[in-house]
């Protein structure tokens, strides 16, 4: 069937991809060890700044266990794992790409973590959870490949509780056209980038209140820098994710961030009732 997401999951269709992180753990060790999710964070955190950007959204968002929380893109799992190890929270993550989820499983059976982490393939635009399920709602580099941000934010706000939190990490538009292909998008056709503003917008009708607005843009820089630096590994393997052109699209989000077309923004909002 094919629907507005096709381009999309086409980008993210990474064949083979579970089969190709076996090859890659077996330098961790044998199939039953288990790893921890620091182990893999090279490898599972798909989004500028890595884990530690992760670990700041989390703090931000006021995680503590015995939440309940949402990973909404969840990409191969690696946020949702380490926020389950960090806090103890459950985590569901869900994502449009059949091979992510299939890895996402893969990897968290090789953590341990099935008992308190899962996931399903479904649209952010149709989250298969019945209303205020949720404590928190993640969104990491994720918003920018999605063009109907209006239904998007209303189907998280939904699948909140009152009070609860959304934490969104996400690319934006800044000061120009950005050069593609980028790590979200190898054409203009699946990229529905917004600038910070016009995302605030977007986000606060849908029954959100901002607590927390952050331009990450510096820092991006800052890592990325740092990554060139200290050159591979340890610095992100998502290669073996994305594909052997996968230095081609990062070297172009470096320089739109660098020229100032794109931004990072880190944002977190409470679900409020609407007429209040
Ligand atoms: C750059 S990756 C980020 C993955 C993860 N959030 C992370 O930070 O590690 C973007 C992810 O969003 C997913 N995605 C894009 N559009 C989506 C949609 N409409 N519904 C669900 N997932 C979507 C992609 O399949 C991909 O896994």
């Amino acid at each position: 069937m094919s629907d507005a997401f096709d381009g999309v999951r086409d980008h993210y269709r990474a064949t083979g991809l579970t089969e190709r992180l076996k090859a890659v753990l077996t330098a961790l060790g044998p199939e039953d060890q288990r790893l921890t999710p620091r182990q893999l964070s090279t490898l599972d955190q798909f989004h500028t700044r890595g884990l530690s950007a992760t670990a700041e959204l989390a703090k931000l968002a006021g995680i503590i266990a015995d939440m309940s929380v949402l990973d909404v893109g969840s990409g191969v799992g690696g946020p949702a794992r380490f926020l389950a190890a960090t806090y103890g929270c459950r985590v569901a993550g869900v994502d449009l790409s059949e091979p992510f989820v299939d890895a996402a499983r893969y990897l968290t059976g090789r953590t341990g973590q099935g008992g308190q982490v899962s996931f399903e393939i479904a649209s952010a635009l149709e989250l298969p959870f019945e209303d205020g399920h949720f404590d928190v709602v993640l969104l990491q580099h994720v918003a920018m490949n999605i063009s109907d941000r209006a239904r998007l934010y209303r189907e998280i706000r939904r699948v909140l509780k009152s009070g609860g939190k959304f934490a969104t990490f996400d690319v934006v538009l800044n000061g120009g056209e950005p050069h593609y292909p980028v790590p979200w998008a190898r054409t203009p056709a699946t990229s529905f980038l917004l600038t910070a503003v016009a995302t605030r917008e977007a986000v606060e009708p849908a029954g959100f209140r901002t607590l927390a607005w952050q331009d990450d843009t510096e820092a991006a820089k800052a890592w990325i820098a740092q990554l060139r630096a200290s050159g591979p590994p340890p610095s992100p393997n998502l290669g073996v994710v994305m594909g052997q052109d996968f230095a081609e699209l990062a070297a172009n989000l470096r320089r739109n961030l660098v020229e100032g077309r794109l931004g990072i923004l880190t944002a977190v909002f409470e679900a409020i009732s609407v007429d209040s």
